[in-house]
Order: C-alpha cells, then sequence, then structure tokens
C-alpha cells in the first residue's frame, strides 16, 4: 500500500519535472537555433544565402537544400563536378561534404572546409532546421 502511494506521488513529481524539463528545453532549442544560424553566416554566408527570393551570391542559394538534388538550384552556373553529382542532400553528404568539399567532390569550385565536427553539426542542424519548415 505504502508503495502504492509512493508510485504515485513519484509519477506526480516525475510530471512536474517534466513539464519543467521540457520548458528548459524549448529554451535551449531556441539558443541553440540562434547559434547554429550564427555558425553557419559566419561560415557560410560570405557565398551563400537561404532566402529563395534572394539571389546567388559566389555558392548557389542553399533554401531547402535538404532534400534537394545537387546541382540543380535554378539560375545557378555549378562546375560539370556538382552539376553531374546525381545525389540528393542530407546530413550525412553534407558533412562530409563541408569537412572538405573539394576531396568529396573533386573538381568543383566551392573552396571550403571545416575540421570541427560541433561547427558541422551546428551548420547542418540550420540547414536542416530551414528544410522543415514552409
Ligand atoms: C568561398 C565561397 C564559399 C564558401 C565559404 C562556402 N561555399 Fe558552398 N559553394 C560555393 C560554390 C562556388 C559552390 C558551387 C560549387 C560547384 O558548382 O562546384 C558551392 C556549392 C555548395 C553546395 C551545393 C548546393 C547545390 O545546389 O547542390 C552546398 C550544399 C554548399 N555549397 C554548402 C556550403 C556550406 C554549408 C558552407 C559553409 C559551411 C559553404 N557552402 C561555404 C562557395 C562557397
Amino acid at each position: 500500500m505504502m508503495g502504492g502511494t509512493r508510485g504515485r506521488m513519484g509519477r506526480v513529481l516525475a510530471a512536474i519535472a517534466g513539464a519543467w524539463l521540457l520548458g528548459i528545453c524549448a529554451a535551449q532549442a531556441d539558443d541553440d537555433l540562434a547559434a547554429a544560424q550564427k555558425q553557419f553566416v559566419t561560415s557560410c554566408g560570405t557565398c551563400h544565402v537561404v532566402d529563395p527570393k534572394a539571389g546567388p551570391r559566389q555558392g548557389p542559394n542553399l533554401a531547402g537544400l535538404i532534400g534537394r538534388k545537387a546541382g540543380t538550384y535554378p539560375g545557378y552556373k555549378y562546375s560539370a563536378a556538382l552539376a553531374n553529382a546525381g545525389f540528393t542532400w542530407d546530413a550525412d553528404n553534407l558533412d562530409k561534404w563541408i569537412t572538405n568539399a573539394q576531396a568529396f567532390k573533386p573538381g568543383t569550385t566551392m573552396p571550403y572546409r571545416q575540421a570541427d565536427p560541433a561547427k558541422r553539426a551546428r551548420i547542418i542542424a540550420y540547414l536542416k532546421s530551414l528544410s522543415v519548415e514552409k
């Protein structure tokens, strides 16, 4: 009987703690996304935009990148390496690409490499967040 009471009490406390944690997680997620966006602008923003209405810079527009076929953004003149790549962007190949673009796709004109996995993860999280919202 005592056990039952403690069990209920435990569940109530767990529910309260859970609700409190969810609040923290939501705030944390906002911070993470802000950090991710900042990382993207710092690392990629010189050459890339993500606003579909903006024209390309040195590199193609990255709006809706995850799930997009490589080398196909309208109006951008890709290298043959990327135009003929034939794969679709996902978190995995994007990670390899920004680790060292020219090693991943020899012949590409993107001169970028990022050795820090934490920075790459933030950039990928940001691009992913853009592809799920509409
Ligand atoms: C110095 C300029 C420059 C920087 C910095 C740069 N890129 Fe690029 N990016 C390019 C160019 C140029 C291309 C086109 C490559 C080609 O056609 O071979 C490109 C292509 C791409 C593509 C292929 C898009 C498609 O439509 O298939 C992706 C993805 C990409 N870049 C992501 C990134 C990310 C993420 C970063 C930051 C971590 C980054 N780039 C940093 C210049 C840059």
